[in-house]
């Protein structure tokens, strides 16, 4: 069986400026990928390459075996319907209430009736608990109950893909471990595959069956929990512990 996203000597340049080069690996169905790495390194750019939002400079980017870039548009619009995203800055609608925003990409892309649009609607908003926000704007609303609103939207074509650009950003502890176990619980319940950024380190060991860092232009795969705790590639270790970026020296705080 094909995999789920599999990038194949995947380069992606701003201009002349190279951001990722050569990337390669594969993300199995069901599977929880948790990407981290330094601010700027390339992480959103890389989830947007693997939603096709980005179009890579170079190489493949293959959904379940089919090139994203290189098939019908009928093909890749049946591609892009099997991914949803909750964006890093949401990106919500202030202008829609919680309720159109989630009606909305079923409005756009589906044929479902209104009532059936409805329904929907209020299944989603009740799974995130956020149902009794229905009429409001979302200036209206917390950022964790936005954070929860951008996610029942990106649920609501019921992918089987669904990726999340730092979901917890700005987010207390508590509401970010609930919000993580949101995610958690829905992945169980649509048995879908989840690419997850976020360098809230005990948020990725919650989420992750597999990390890996963006960093220099690469993507290191460090493996399960376990394995990305004992990784030897230095850039790991101290981004993982807290470091600062750049050589360790003896008074380097360890529990900064
Ligand atoms: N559409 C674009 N056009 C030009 N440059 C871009 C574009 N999107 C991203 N970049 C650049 O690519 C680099 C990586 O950006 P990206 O948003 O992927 O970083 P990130 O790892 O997600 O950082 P953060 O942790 O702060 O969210 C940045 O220098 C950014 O300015
Ligand atoms: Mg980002």
């Amino acid at each position: 069986m094909s995999a789920t996203v599999e990038f194949q000597n995947v380069q992606m340049s701003f201009e002349e400026d190279v951001l990722l080069k050569n990337i390669n690996f594969q993300i199995h169905k069901g599977e929880k990928f948790v990407l981290i790495g330094p601010s700027g390194e390339g992480k959103s750019v890389l989830l947007k390459l693997m939603a096709g939002i980005l179009k890579p400079s170079e190489g493949k980017i293959l959904i379940e075996g089919h090139d994203m870039w290189n098939c019908l548009p009928k093909d890749r619009l049946a591609l892009l319907r099997k991914m949803g995203m909750l964006f890093q800055k949401n990106a919500l609608f202030d202008s829609l209430t919680v309720g159109e925003n989630v009606a909305f990409p079923m409005r756009e892309i589906t044929q479902k009736s209104e009532q059936e649009i409805q329904k929907q609607v209020k299944y989603f908003l009740q799974e995130v608990d956020i149902l009794h926000a229905l009429e409001l704007f979302p200036d209206e609303i917390s950022g964790g109950m936005q954070k929860r609103l951008g996610i029942a939207r990106a649920l609501a074509l019921e992918p089987g893909i669904i990726f999340y650009d730092d979901p917890t950003a700005g987010l207390d502890p508590i509401t970010s471990r609930m919000i993580v176990e949101l995610i958690l619980r829905l992945q169980k319940e649509l048995n879908s595959t989840i690419i997850a950024i976020t360098n809230d380190m005990n948020r990725a060991y919650q989420m992750a069956d597999r990390m890996a860092m963006v960093v220099d232009g690469e993507l290191i795969i460090t493996g399960n929990v376990g394995e990305t705790q004992q990784h030897k590639d230095p850039r790991v270790v101290q981004f993982i512990h807290g470091y600062l970026k750049g050589p360790l020296t003896e008074h380097t705080e360890v529990n900064a």
